[in-house]
């Protein structure tokens, strides 16, 4: 009889019931009435106009009913652009199963009324600007069906309450990005159902509550940026189901254990600035699964285990800024799969292996500031997919590969090595971006396949033993922003095109450029003028002649100029930004006249009257 009624009153209720005769519901509706009471701001006119008396509330936004008793089983005003604060009143619909208030602008606290719905499964409250601390017995009377709890990208603040471990059907727990405190009580390890611990980007100190290895269901495990300390405890390998470990930027101590060998089904291990020192666990070759590993910023020492090479799904390697040193392994190399690497700052030794040839999928590769020898192998002239190669500041002889015809490459930094030969042509493609291969041996012409990089932007072979001419293929590289060919022997003339590099399609790209400390002789070529964004010009140490050209004073960027120390004649052009550059931008040319300069020009050969006063005007000061 009873069912039939709901049944009948079901039916009544989908046409449109009244809900005036069902006492409890009339206490949802007055709890709604005073949520939207405390909206100050409702921008799309959501609630405003449809949170209306007129309609049953079961047919509002964002609300959902229990059909056969009208009450609110659901709350979902997410990313609304809401802006107000919860009143307590919330705790009142006692039949809420789902509250889902994301990516609004709610702030104030959080009632502790919300925490005490015995009903409750989703409590999610993400990116709001709610400031409260976590009420202490929060778990202790009710929330035992509670299976999502998401408080994150708020202002919670004070510790986490040990009560919730009694939240005891938890599978998703997050307090992601707050500002909680204190350290995380080890009652966390009752929750024994969770899946997902994100606790990332708060202020939580003392360690890593070894209870945590008791949530054997755990796939991904957040704890980055904190102040954790203490060592990471070997029972982390019970964690099997884990997927992501993220520990990145705490203060841990000690090595890190063997056991995370068992972690088998680990895809993401994010450990960087973690403080771990000691030998990597050659165990980390047990981790099949592994995609991504993370341990920069670190003091691990040692060699990297040769059982890395057991990883055939990594696609990330990223162990720069440690300690470590010995050789690159070479099963390291004879990896198909990886996509990035990254060992910077290190003091690796050895020569980079033959078998980097079959990196088929690499795309960046960063072995800065090691000590790496010996030659660079042909064998890496047939990754296709590489884009960056960076192995600048250290011990690399013999010259580039002749096969160095990188498809893909946009970036390619060899300076500070040892590297002899000639600038292969080939260098020169299409997609090519940055060069850097100063401080190195290389020898002969800059190649005239130079034009054929339309993308250049950055060009460095600043200290070598380069000679012949600049080629004016130079001139059609559109979006050059960094020429430095200091310090060669570079000869002839300067390019007339200097300007136009920046002059084409009225955009002003070329912001430094350094020649200084070449052969190079003839005048300054006036178009020069045009680069309009140019920021630094180094011309010194050369044999240039001729006069400054009026049109560098159109260069109202130019910060850093100098002309020192070549055959350069004629008054200095006075005019107003020009005066910035004191006389170590001229001297040593002898044929040289005018402030900055001490010694005076002869008004007899040129005196237009505005710059005879400036130069009087300075030169009773001084
Ligand atoms: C309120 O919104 C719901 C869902 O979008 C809609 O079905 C209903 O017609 C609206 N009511 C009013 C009065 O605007
Ligand atoms: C709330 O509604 C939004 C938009 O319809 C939806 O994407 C989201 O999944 C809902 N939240 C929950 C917890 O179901
Ligand atoms: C609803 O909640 C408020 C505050 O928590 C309380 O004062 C009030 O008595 C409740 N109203 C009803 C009808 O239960
Ligand atoms: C929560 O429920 C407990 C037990 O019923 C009660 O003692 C407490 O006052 C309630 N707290 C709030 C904020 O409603
Ligand atoms: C944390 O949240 C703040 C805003 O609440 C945001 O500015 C910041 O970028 C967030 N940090 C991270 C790492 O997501
Ligand atoms: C909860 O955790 C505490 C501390 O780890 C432990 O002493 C207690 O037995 C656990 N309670 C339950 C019900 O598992
Ligand atoms: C947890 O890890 C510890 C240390 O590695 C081990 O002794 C223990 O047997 C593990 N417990 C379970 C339940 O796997
Ligand atoms: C890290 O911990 C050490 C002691 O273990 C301490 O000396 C150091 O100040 C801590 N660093 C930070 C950034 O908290
Ligand atoms: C784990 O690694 C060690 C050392 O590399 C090896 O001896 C052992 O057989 C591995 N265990 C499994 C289950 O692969
Ligand atoms: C590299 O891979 C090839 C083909 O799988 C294999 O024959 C060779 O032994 C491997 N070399 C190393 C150093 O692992
Ligand atoms: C090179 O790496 C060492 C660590 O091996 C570091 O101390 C040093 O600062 C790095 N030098 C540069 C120029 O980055």
């Amino acid at each position: 009889m009873d069912l039939l009624l709901a049944l009948l009153f079901a039916v009544y209720c989908l046409l449109g019931c009244s809900l005036a005769f069902v006492p409890s519901s009339n206490t949802d509706l007055s709890s709604l009435l005073a949520l939207k009471a405390h909206i100050t701001s409702d921008p799309l006119n959501l609630l405003m106009k449809n949170w209306t008396v007129q309609t049953s509330f079961c047919k509002w936004v964002g609300i959902t009913c229990d059909p056969l008793n009208s009450r609110v089983t659901g709350l979902n005003i997410s990313n609304m652009q809401l802006v107000g604060t919860i009143p307590p009143e919330i705790g009142n619909l006692s039949s809420l199963v789902l509250l889902d208030m994301n990516d609004n602008s709610f702030y104030g606290p959080i009632p502790a009324s919300l925490f005490n719905l015995s009903s409750i499964q989703v409590i999610t409250l993400r990116g709001n600007a709610l400031s409260s601390e976590l009420p202490t017995h929060m778990c202790k009377h009710s929330l035992h069906n509670l299976i999502l709890l998401r408080i994150s990208f708020t202002k919670l603040y004070g510790q986490i309450p040990s009560s919730l471990g009694q939240c005891s059907s938890l599978q998703v727990l997050s307090l992601y990005n707050n500002s909680l405190v204190g350290e995380v009580p080890k009652q966390i390890g009752n929750l024994t159902q969770l899946t997902q611990l994100y606790l990332g980007f708060n202020s939580l100190t003392g360690d890593i509550p070894k209870e945590i290895s008791h949530l054997h269901m755990l796939n991904s495990l957040w704890m980055e940026s904190n102040k954790f300390t203490g060592p990471l405890h070997r029972e982390i390998g019970n964690l099997t189901f884990l997927r992501e470990l993220i520990l990145y930027n705490n203060n841990l101590t000690g090595n890190i254990p063997r056991e995370i060998g068992h972690l088998n089904s680990l895809e993401t291990l994010s450990m960087a600035s973690t403080g771990h020192n000691e030998l990597i666990p050659k165990e980390i070759g047990n981790m099949t699964a592994l995609r991504h590993i993370y341990l920069d910023n670190n003091a691990l020492n040692g060699a990297i285990p040769h059982e890395i090479g057991q990883l055939t799904n990594l696609l990330t390697l990223s162990i720069d800024s440690n300690k470590l040193a010995g050789s690159l392994p070479s099963t390291l190399f004879n990896m198909s799969s990886v996509k990035y690497i990254s060992l910077s700052h290190n003091t690796l030794s050895g020569t980079l292996p033959r078998e980097i040839g079959n990196m088929k999928e690499l795309q960046e590769l960063y072995l800065i500031n090691n000590t790496l020898t010996g030659v660079i192998p042909e064998e890496i002239g047939g990754l296709d997919k590489l884009v960056a190669l960076y192995m600048n500041r250290n011990k690399l002889i013999g010259p580039l590969p002749r096969v160095f015809k990188l498809k893909s490459l946009t970036a390619l930094s060899l300076n500070k090595n040892a590297l002899t030969g000639m600038i292969p042509g080939e260098l020169f493609t299409a997609n090519i971006k940055s060069i850097d291969l100063s401080d190195n041996h290389f020898q002969g012409s800059i190649p005239p396949a130079i034009g054929r990089s339309l993308n250049l932007t950055y060009l460095n072979v600043a200290n070598n033993n380069l000679s012949g001419s600049i080629p004016s293929t130079i001139c059609k590289l559109r979006f050059l922003e960094f020429l430095d060919l200091s310090n060669n022997h570079l000869q002839g003339p300067l390019p007339k095109c200097l300007g136009e590099l920046s002059k084409s399609l009225q955009v002003l790209h070329l912001k430094c450029l350094n020649l200084s400390r070449n052969n190079l002789n003839g005048k300054i070529p006036s178009s020069i003028g045009n680069a309009k964004g140019l920021e630094s010009l180094d011309l010194s140490s050369n044999r240039l002649n001729g006069e400054i050209p009026q049109q560098l004073t159109m260069l109202i960027f130019l910060s850093k100029l100098n002309l020192s120390v070549n055959d350069l004649v004629g008054e200095i052009p006075q005019s107003g930004w020009f005066g910035k550059f004191d006389n170590t931008s001229f001297i040593g040319n002898l044929g040289l006249c005018g402030f900055p300069l001490t010694k005076k020009c002869k008004q007899v050969i040129r005196s237009p009257p505005p710059e005879r006063e400036d130069s009087n005007f300075v030169d009773e000061f001084g």
